[in-house]
């Protein structure tokens, strides 16, 4: 394998920097199973802050969040509705089933674009016979597989009101809630406000090793407790990580519109050379996917031949690849993988120019 000189296969990928590093070794700790961790504390009332909840519970990860999540509104027999590329429902395993007994349905969001109508025309109340009943509806944003789109806050209020009156709850997982909000300037609170409660990842874009929070009413909250250590999530003197998180928090967000603006000249450079792959102005926040077959690739081709040549991407389906920025990508590994996609792109398409010409 080529040396990996932008490594654009997921904003997971980041490795802690030398002053987080400091910020961790620093840390107060203590039992948090016993709730002795007062970095963790901080943490977790910082961040309910930020999103307009009375209390927050910080998790390994952001599908234990999720999960954690869904688990209050939902439970055996009862039903989550999501959008199909959701990752609730798509890359957490099933979990929602095989933990908690709750069944999903799903409906079909170009981009992974939110619409009220969509998820309301959907659930289902009332207890009949025969009917499953829809315990929780779930956004995603920024949405993931969508390419990075974020939400309307207009879709999701309106949204709410409907599932408000119908007894259904909401749950946002915002994994990449950060990313919505310094591309739009809408308020983390705003966001927040809109849902019973809220998963936020630190080990995204923010740069943390490890850590979610989940975010709710103090009474969500507490029940959140019980539920994520028997899920085997209780720790002990994570302080440590609950570090890292508040240093990513002082410091790491607003330079995710540096990611954003790397990814929307990418997306230019490639829609400029495999029209059709993309359309440049989708590209909102640090997440672009093009599709790799409008220059006559396979996605999974194109990936092995960009790795070569120093690129790591990642393979969403048969003809779509996912690049995503991040704090450990800059200018110059930008300029590399703009370069590396180009050349492919370009030369797939020379090749196919000379076998029309040829006959071959
Ligand atoms: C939108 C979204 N939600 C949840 C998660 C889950 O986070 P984790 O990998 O920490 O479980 C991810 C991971 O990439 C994600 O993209």
């Amino acid at each position: 394998m080529a040396h990996v000189v932008a490594d654009l296969l997921s904003d997971t990928v980041t490795k802690p920097t030398p002053a987080m590093r400091q910020a961790m070794a620093r840390a107060e700790v203590g039992d948090d199973v016993f709730g002795e961790d007062p970095t963790l504390r901080t943490l977790e009332e910082r961040v309910a802050g930020l999103l307009g909840h009375e209390a927050g519970l910080f998790t390994p990860s952001g599908s234990m969040a999720n999960q954690l999540g869904v688990r209050l509104h939902a439970g055996p027999g009862v039903e989550l509705i999501a959008d199909s590329l959701a990752h609730v429902v798509r890359a957490e395993l099933g979990a929602a089933a095989a933990l908690s007994g709750i069944t999903s349905r799903t409906w079909v969001a170009e981009a992974g674009r939110f619409r009220a109508e969509d998820a309301t025309s959907l659930m289902i109340t009332g207890v009949g016979p025969y009917q499953v009943c829809t315990g929780v509806v779930v956004v995603e944003n920024t949405h993931n597989f969508g390419g990075g789109t974020v939400q309307s806050l207009e879709e999701i209020r309106a949204a709410r009101e409907a599932t408000r009156a119908a007894g259904v709850a909401m749950h946002l997982d915002g994994a990449r809630l950060w990313n919505a909000h310094v591309a739009t300037g809408v308020p983390l609170e705003d966001y927040g406000r809109a849902f019973d409660t809220v998963s936020v990842c630190l080990s995204k874009g923010l740069g943390a090793p490890v850590g979610s929070v989940l975010v709710g009413s103090s009474e969500a909250i507490a029940e959140a407790r019980v539920w994520r250590k028997r899920f085997g999530g209780g720790m002990r003197q994570a302080g440590i990580l609950a570090a890292a998180g508040l240093y990513a928090l002082d410091h790491n967000i607003e330079r995710l519109r540096d990611d954003h603006e790397r990814a929307h000249r990418a997306a230019e450079a490639i829609a400029e050379a495999a029209p059709g792959s993309l359309d440049p102005d989708s590209v909102q926040t640090n997440i672009l996917i093009a599709d790799v077959s409008a220059a006559g690739w396979s996605a999974a081709d194109f990936v092995a031949a960009a790795l070569d040549a120093g690129v790591r991407l990642y393979a969403v389906g048969a003809a779509k690849v996912r690049f995503v920025w991040h704090l450990d990508v800059d200018d110059a590994a930008t300029d590399h993988a703009i370069s590396v996609v180009r050349d492919l792109m370009l030369l797939r398409t020379r090749e196919r120019t000379v076998q029309g010409r040829t006959g071959r």
